[in-house]
């Protein structure tokens, strides 16, 4: 059954839960959400497509409320193929369909999908009155790629926001933020944000600012929960992911081969426990995808990396998170490195550079050992987590 969602507006959205990675590379344990939407009415509008795999469940959907025939427009605010995928086929069954984009959006459809004609095209600001809907377009460039745009609703107060604000996770049930599970607003959330929006905070903030001068009740992403009642909590969050405040606590990230390494992030979380530092968390990177590492590395200030050396550089799981954290330019960690020096101290070189590059403070000497640590590195190792645990700016003094 579809859901009406407000009068006239309906939630054409689909679970994937069989993806295992979202654009081939990030993993999907608990699936995603292409959300798609319908304003029926004189002029029926349709927001955003699916991508090419839930194209036949999308139509069907579509086709509870009207024919497809019977579709005017699609407003193509993104072109990356999980909204878009399915344009080609709907095309195909209703040709007469117009689509709504910038001329960004108009040139990518050209390359994408070939298709040159049938697409109108809107300026930033611009207002149309389509039948008894009224929208307004607003290019967000680079959040997510160069034809992005947001669609807003003025009599609605509503934001159909595409990627912004979007979450991974399939909807369990319910639709908007307070009907779904935590994670949505959580974990999955700020996922979602470090990897695909990570690298982009400086559009981001734009948009941002762009954004905060509409009057928001209501946001309507394309992928994961509706969000009504908590929209300023929601840019507030946003911000400050943008701006990488960071909250105070400590991400612990390690790797180890045959166990020393650990023996040394044992005593740095023995330090941060012993400072009394409540939010911290150990991740163990040969277990772990970069891509929920990423994430917890994003929601702290304090950030702290073991590895052994590895030939002549780092453990390569760590290695795959520090390109990562190179990727994405994550800056202002708190951050501090311990690791096996091996024949040439490879691992601790890399992330020392790395934090230069990406001008992390670093408030302790990295704790480096070759063979087993001896007591004294183990002490300093403790001392290290306590160090980074008291530092001001983590404690937020
Ligand atoms: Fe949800 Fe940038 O695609």
């Amino acid at each position: 059954m579809v859901e009406e969602i407000q009068s006239k507006l309906f939630y054409l959205g689909i679970n994937d839960r069989q993806s295992d990675f979202f654009e081939g590379q990030w993993p999907l344990p608990h699936g995603i959400s292409y959300n798609s939407y319908l304003l029926s009415g004189e002029k029926n509008i349709l927001i955003d497509g699916v991508a090419r795999s839930a194209t036949e469940e999308w139509l069907q959907k579509i086709e509870q409320i009207i024919p497809i025939q019977e579709l005017d427009y699609l407003v193509v605010n993104h072109l990356e193929p999980d909204h878009s995928g399915s344009i080609p086929v709907l095309r195909r069954i209703n040709p007469e369909i117009q689509l709504i984009g910038t001329d960004k959006t108009a040139e990518m459809l050209k390359k994408f999908y070939s298709i040159n004609s049938g697409v109108k095209l809107v300026k930033s600001g611009q207002t149309l009155q389509i039948g008894d809907h009224k929208l307004s377009f607003y290019p967000v460039p680079f959040v997510h790629w160069p034809e992005s745009m947001v669609t807003y609703c003025p009599e609605r107060k509503l934001l159909f926001s595409n990627d912004i604000f979007g979450s991974y996770g399939s909807l369990e049930g319910g639709l908007f933020n307070r009907e779904t599970a935590l994670r949505h607003r959580d974990s999955e959330l700020l996922r979602y944000f470090s990897n695909i929006i990570g690298s982009l905070t400086t559009p981001a903030l734009k948009a941002l600012e762009k954004l905060s001068k509409l009057e928001i009740k209501t946001v309507a992403p394309s992928h994961g929960p509706l969000w009504k009642e908590d929209t300023e909590q929601l840019f507030k969050l946003y911000k400050e992911w943008c701006t990488m405040q960071g909250r105070p606590g400590i991400t612990l990230i390690y790797g180890t081969m045959y166990g020393y390494t650990e023996q040394l992030m044992e005593q740095v979380a023995r330090g941060i426990a012993s400072a009394g530092l409540k939010d911290f968390t150990v991740i163990d990177i040969a277990r772990t995808h970069p891509s929920f590492a990423l994430a917890e590395a994003w929601r702290r200030r304090g950030l702290i990396i073991g590895s052994p050396t590895y030939g002549n550089g780092l453990f390569p799981p760590a290695q795959n998170l520090l390109e990562m954290l190179l990727n994405k330019g994550l800056e202002n960690p708190v951050a501090a490195f311990f690791g096996c020096h091996g024949w040439s101290g490879g691992a601790i070189n890399k992330l020392c550079k790395a934090a230069d590059k990406l001008d992390w403070e670093q408030p302790v000497t990295p704790v480096k050992f070759s063979g087993e640590p001896s007591s004294d590195e183990l002490k300093k190792a403790f001392s290290m987590g306590q160090t980074v645990a008291t530092n001001r700016s983590l404690i937020g003094g």
